[in-house]
């Protein structure tokens, strides 16, 4: 047995939200791992699936699961054909991280960098690899071009930032707050707009060559109407979420895209995986080739959450939007270091 976040039913108030007793989980297919978690990250999506009003609620991800999305940990137990040895430190995104052991088919983890701890990597998480999927594979960002970040100082939004500096780009990011905007500068956005400022969307223009607008939007919050604003003639736009949206989704007028001839791509990163799994290992492959180059810097949320029972009070804080970069959550670091948990 082990404990874990069983989701039984979806909960209205996220401090309904226990640790329980569960079947300790048993590798299933072929390719799965078993791996002792030392860290989950907490991402939109968590708060989302917690009261099933992700989209994913309709069909694929339904009661009894355990809810978690992102993590890190210490493969446990291998198929002999795994190039992932027992031991190996992984970290990687697979439904059930909020918990202390989870089964997962080796594709979806990679192994962390000898430089990072457990914690740096879980921050990273597949978010890294989301954010490179969307501004490069997708949109096309390139060297010399302008890229807005929307939702820059969320999880998608301070690994994108930097995906789009290490391109060559130049980078405004929007943000909520002056400590958000101190992450984000830290992280090297050129120019940093508050969203609270009226019509922020003009000065982003004013932030342009000849006030003509960016080349792409990366949209992770659901401002598509915004974004398109702030384009260029012939911007691109990726749609990868909502966040601010609180489950409503924009509807969007149709003669804004052909004014501009704009393109407006989404992207769905598990979607993309399940279809095309050949793709996910391009992304993840170019994404950690930045990461081997030091031109990803992981961003833990200042609060330390200990324990599996913070992670209530975890998504709670990103609920409010106290957060900034990932929150992660230390679930056995002892194990990470090697040693035995104090009893
Ligand atoms: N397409 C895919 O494959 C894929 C994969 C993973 C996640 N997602 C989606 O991507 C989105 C972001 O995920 P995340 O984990 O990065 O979330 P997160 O860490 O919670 O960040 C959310 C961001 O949204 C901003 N935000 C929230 N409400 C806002 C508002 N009213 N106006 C402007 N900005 C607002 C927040 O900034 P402030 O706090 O400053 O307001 C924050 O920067 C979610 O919708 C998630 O479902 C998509």
């Amino acid at each position: 047995m082990m404990k874990a976040f069983l989701i039984d039913k979806f909960v209205k108030d996220l401090a309904e939200l226990r640790p329980r007793e569960v079947a300790f989980p048993e590798q299933k297919g072929h390719r799965d791992l078993q791996i002792q978690i030392t860290h989950a990250a907490l991402t939109h999506v968590d708060m989302l699936y917690a009261q099933g009003l992700h989209q994913n609620n309709r069909r694929h991800i339904k009661p009894p699961f355990i809810l978690g999305t992102e993590f890190a940990g210490i493969v446990t137990k291998s198929p002999p054909s795994s190039s992932f040895r027992p031991g190996t430190r992984v970290f990687g995104s697979c439904l059930g991280s909020f918990a202390e052991n989870i089964c997962a088919d080796e594709g979806t983890v990679r192994e962390v960098p000898q430089r990072w701890t457990n914690a740096d990597a879980c921050a990273v998480g597949a978010s890294g690899a989301v954010s490179w999927g969307s501004l490069v594979f997708v949109a096309h960002l390139k060297k010399g071009e302008t890229a807005l970040i929307l939702g820059a100082s969320g999880g998608l939004g301070v690994i994108a930032v930097q995906i789009a500096k290490a391109v060559g780009a130049k980078v405004i990011a929007v943000v909520g707050d002056n400590e958000k905007a101190g992450v984000v500068r830290d992280l090297g956005a050129d120019e940093v707009v508050d969203y609270h400022e009226p019509q922020w969307e003009n000065k982003v223009k004013q932030l342009t060559k000849d006030e003509e607008g960016v080349d792409v939007v990366f949209d992770p919050i659901g401002a598509i109407e915004s974004g398109i604003r702030c384009l260029k003639y012939r911007g691109r736009l990726v749609i990868v979420g909502f966040a601010a949206r609180g489950g409503k989704i924009e509807e969007v007028r149709a003669n804004r895209m052909l004014l501009k001839s704009i393109t407006v791509y989404g992207y769905r990163f598990g979607e993309d995986g399940r279809r095309f799994p050949e793709n996910i290992i391009v992304v993840w492959n170019e994404f950690m080739k930045l990461v081997e180059s030091r031109k990803i810097k992981p961003v833990i949320y200042k609060e330390k959450f200990e324990g599996l029972a913070s992670i209530p009070q975890a998504l709670i804080d990103l609920k409010e939007r106290k957060t900034w970069g990932r929150a992660v959550v230390r679930i056995n670091e002892e194990a990470e270091r090697g040693e035995r948990p104090k009893l």
